[in-house]
This record gives structure tokens, sequence and C-alpha cells, in this order.
């Protein structure tokens, strides 16, 4: 039997075997004090500081009326805010979460995504109301393509670019996410992830470049280098995007790779381990850092000041904002999604406010800021950098959304171009365990029979982010233009005069040359991904019979595991 690890996610183990194993450190006091230490750098963005930029800042600053700057901070959701509700409150931002379509329609096409960015936009400049004519910013998750959207170029997941080990091409599908997201109106992008995962029962595993700070490292500068494009004028042109490195931090490092779950690295360590992305990230200049849902011995990332002011911001210098995830701040000691002055306190500078308490948490953010409870210099300060991000990415110059250079041009989503940087990347991330008897390559020109459940399933072979949340509920019809397993293989083996045949349970009526089956993880994504144990198909072990089925038919067989992670497949491989 011979082994090609899939794709999308695979290597993984060829990212753990390759990085450095390190043992899960001991937890041991951290620092609460603000003297924070020399291993933590000062970071110089490539995109310096601008007396012009501040002024301009200072002087919107200058005019708003409490109001107006706590609606910078709070960020609804597309389905629980209305262009009214817009037009009433002047958000600084929006965005829409995993699975979370314009008109609620999972097939809403580009156009309905640029209707919604022009309404939106046009509400947020729309001063009848609110007073107010500041440029609103749309954020979406585009975790491996703009994977919102039907149509779009998916790449494999961030475990598999790891495993490639090409930074260049990571660049490469940075630029073609940016191009394909800004077809759609939007500016910002709440990517890389860069954490570091150490414990691949993480349901998030899959989201991480790899275990080896090194790769993250590399990784978050070439992505963020591609969403952002070249800054050195201090701009992010409309061809390219907001970028947001995240989840800082600790996220890959919680005890039994619980998501959301108690980071007990020692302080050195989490830099040394979970930081990198973060170094390497802001000194390619991304704007804005997400907050982690995950705790630092014990006390939430949302609330922790020492992390969020005295190390990222002071000592590190980042001059972006720091964005919540989902109602995050909702987490911390004494706090309700709807009230939590705590997390500006804290450092947090943009409330993702879903679900909606948007609404409460507005007006009790402006009560806590008119009684003195939230000193108007932590709310100034906040104003201050999503303004000065606002004008970095040129939102007060440039036309609104659907005037924009890219808006409305359809061929940009899934352009053959970005799907040709995807096949290649595919390729690069697939990970050959073992190939007896050479084996592979194939013959072309062989009887192929395709087995397994993820032989013809495009949503299980590309994962969770993938149309929905947790990549479910698909159909191959969801993807045009995109293609399964086994259509890459039959179009591979027709052309060379071989056949292939389909057939999930394994059965046949001609005996084939080599049977592939395709098999692995269902898709899922963030806690629903968390597991106890990384032995796959733990007692019940189907697609092992089906290996076994075919060998003992005498049989050669390949096999292709999908997987979000290294899992324990032993008995799969070892199966003849
Ligand atoms: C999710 C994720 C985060 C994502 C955000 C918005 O819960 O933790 O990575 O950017 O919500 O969808």
């Amino acid at each position: 039997m011979q082994y090609r690890l899939a794709t999308s996610v695979a290597a993984a183990l060829g990212a753990l075997l390759l990085g450095a194993c390190s043992s899960n450190p001991e937890a041991t006091s951290t620092t609460n004090n603000a003297a924070v230490p020399d291993y933590w750098p000062s970071i110089q963005s490539p995109i310096a500081r601008s007396d012009e930029v501040e002024k301009k800042v200072s002087e919107m600053l200058a005019t708003m009326t409490v109001k107006q700057k706590v609606a910078q901070i709070v960020q609804p959701e597309i389905r629980d805010v209305t262009v009214e509700d817009m037009r009433e409150y002047g958000f600084g931002s929006y965005l829409n979460g995993g699975g979370s379509f314009p008109n609620n329609n999972k097939h809403a096409t580009p156009d309905e995504w640029i209707a919604l960015a022009e309404a939106m936009y046009q509400a947020s400049i729309d001063d009848s109301l609110d007073g107010s004519t500041i440029p609103t910013m749309w954020g979406t998750d585009a975790v491996h393509g703009h994977n919102n959207v039907i149509g779009a170029t998916l790449f494999p997941h961030n475990i598999g670019l790891g495993a490639m080990r090409d930074p260049s091409l990571i660049e490469k599908i940075a630029t073609a996410t940016a191009k394909e997201v800004r077809a759609t109106g939007i500016d910002w992008i709440f990517a890389p992830t860069v954490a570091a995962a150490r414990d691949d029962r993480w349901g998030r595993t899959y989201e991480s470049y790899s275990e080896d700070p090194e790769v993250v490292g590399a990784y978050a500068r070439a992505i963020v280098t591609g969403l952002q494009g070249d800054i050195s004028d201090g701009n992010i042109d409309d061809q390219h995007v907001v970028s947001t490195v995240k989840h800082f931090v600790g996220d890959g490092g919680t005890e039994h790779g619980d998501d959301q779950g108690n980071n007990i690295a020692d302080e050195e360590t989490l830099f040394r381990i979970h930081a990198q992305g973060y170094v390497e990230g802001l000194g390619a200049g991304s704007q804005s850092v997400m907050a982690s849902f995950n705790s630092w011995h014990g006390e939430k990332l949302h609330g922790n000041k020492y992390l969020l002011t005295d190390v990222l911001k002071d000592k590190m210098g980042f001059d972006g904002f720091v964005v919540g995830d989902w109602n995050g701040h909702g987490q911390i000691e004494g706090c309700t999604n709807d009230n939590c002055p705590q997390a500006l306190l804290a450092g947090l500078d943009v409330y993702m406010a879903p679900t909606p308490t948007w609404k409460p948490l507005f007006h009790n953010l402006v009560a806590q800021v008119e009684s003195g409870e939230i000193p108007m210099s932590r709310l100034d300060d906040a104003v201050r950098r999503v303004l000065r991000v606002k004008v970095r990415v040129g939102l007060f110059d440039l036309p609104s959304p659907a005037n924009r250079s890219l808006s409305g041009d359809k061929s940009i989503i899934g352009h053959p171009e970005h799907r040709a940087i995807a096949r290649e990347a595919v390729r690069k991330s697939l990970v050959m365990l073992k190939n007896n008897d050479h084996l592979l390559p194939l013959e072309p020109n062989s009887k192929v029979l395709v087995a397994g459940d993820g032989a013809h399933n495009i949503g299980k072979q590309s994962g969770g982010w993938t149309i929905t949340w947790q990549g479910t509920g698909n159909e191959n019809s969801d993807f045009p233009g995109a293609s399964s397993i086994y259509q890459g293989i039959r179009q591979a083996v027709s052309a060379a005069g071989g056949s292939a045949v389909l057939s999930v349970d394994g059965s046949y009526d001609e005996k084939p040359d080599v049977a592939i089956v395709v098999f692995g993880e269902n898709p899922y994504a963030e806690g629903n991904g968390d597991i106890a144990n990384v032995e796959y198909q733990r007692g019940e072990k189907s697609d092992l019979a089906l290996l076994k089925k075919l060998k003992a038919d005498g049989i050669p067989v390949v096999g292709v595991f999908i997987t979000g992670r290294p899992l324990w497949v032993n008995p799969e491989i070892n199966a003849t």
C-alpha cells in the first residue's frame, strides 16, 4: 500500500517531523509588572508614523462626539445590523463571520456582495442622522481564499501551506486572495492566523502554518506582504487589503489543545514559540491584531493589559488597532457581551460584537466614557488607531466600494491564474509517507478504481471555513470551477489512455490494475474540531476495512489521506 497524505492540510506530519518537537514547557510564574523583558523586540513597521496622517486624524478627532467615537470601536455582524442601523450609528467597521452572506444567501453573487458593501459605505458617510461622514470598513475571514464566496479560488489550508516550505508561493496566494476579496467590495481580511499549533488535538491546528515558530514567522511576513502589497509609501492600494495577525497570543499552546483554553507557558516560551508570527507580521506592516480567546495563566487575553498594551503597543510599538474576536470580551471575568469596559481599558481597540448585543454594548460604552469610568484618553487612542489605519488604507481618498478598480470584476473570482497557483500549492503540500515497490508514480494508462468517501467530495477535501463556517452542508455543485480528487485522477488517466472508475465503497465488476482510496477527516472549524485523542477513526475503523478488503483482493492500493492535522494512522499505513 502506498501512502500520499492528501492535501489541503496534510503533511502536518511533515511539519511535525521537521519541526523541533519541543517538550511542553512547564508553567512558571508570569510577570505581572509592566517591566517588559527585553526579548520582546521593538518592531519597526515599514509604515512609518506620518505627521500628515496624525494631523488629519487629530483634526477628525477634535470634531467627534462621544457617540461618534464609540461607533468607531463597535463592530457589528451583517446578520445583526441593517443599513439603516449603519446610517444611524456610523460604525467604524462591520464583519461577516464564517457562513455569513449578504441577504443570508449562501449563493449570493459578487454583485450582491458589492451591493451590500456599497449600501453600508454610503450609509456610513451619510451624516443626516449621526453627524458623521467617516467611511466604514468591512472585515471578513479569508482563511484559505475568499472562502465565503461561491466560485472563489480555494487554497490548501495553512498547515498544508506550511508543509510546502515556500514563502514566495504564499505571497502569491495572499495577493490573489486580496484581489478576490476586493472584487467583492471588502477592505480587510482577518488573516493570517499566526498560531504555532503545539497540540494536534486542537480543532484549529490546520489554521496554523506549523508548530515551528520559524516557519510561522517566515510565512507571516510573506502573507502580510502579499495581502497589503507595497506599503513603502505608507498606503495600502485598492488591489490589496488590511491584514490582521491573529490570535494574539498563545492560541496554539493551550492545555490539551483546548480551543479557547489556557496557555500556561512561561513568558519567554510564550514569546519564542507563540509570538514569532507577530514579530514578523508586524515587521511586515500588518495594520491590525486580533486578540485571542485563550487565557494566559488563567487570564483571558481580551482583558490582559500587560500583553495587549505594555507588550504589544508600548514595548513592540504596534500603532495599528487591536480587534476583539467574536464577543471574546464577554469572556473576561466580570464582563458580559454587552457590558465590558475592562477590554477597552486593557488595550482592546475594536469590539467585535456579533449578535444583537452590539446595541446595549454601544450605549454602555458611551455611558462609561461619560461617567469617566473609561478615560476619554483611552477612547481617543483607540479611535486614533482605527482612523490612522483608515487613512493608510486610503479609505478617505478611494471611491465608494462599487467604484474601486476591482469591484464587480467577476472574472477575478476564481481566476484561472489563481487556480493555477492553488494547484501548485496543492501539489507542494502533499506528503509521501510510504512507497513500497515504487508503485508511485502510477502508470497513467492504467485501469484505476477510485474509492473512499473523499474521492468525489469537494467539500470534504476543502475542510472547514469553506462556504459555511464548519465547511459542512455543501454539494459539489457549490464549487463551480473546482474539481474533486476523482475528477483530477480521471482527467490525468484518461488523457493517457487509461480509465478511472469511481466506487466509494470499493466494489467493482472488472478488477482494476490499482486502487486509490481517498479517505480522512470530515470538515470542522474551531472548537468543533477539538479531539481527546489523535487516533484516526478510533473505535470504528471503516476506512481500514476498505483498505484491507482491496489489498486482500490482490489489488495494489494507494491511500490518499485528507486530514487537518497529524493523526495516528499506523493501522491504515500498515494495513498490508
Ligand atoms: C471566529 C474566529 C476568528 C474569526 C472571527 C470572525 O470565532 O475565532 O478567527 O476571525 O470569529 O469570524
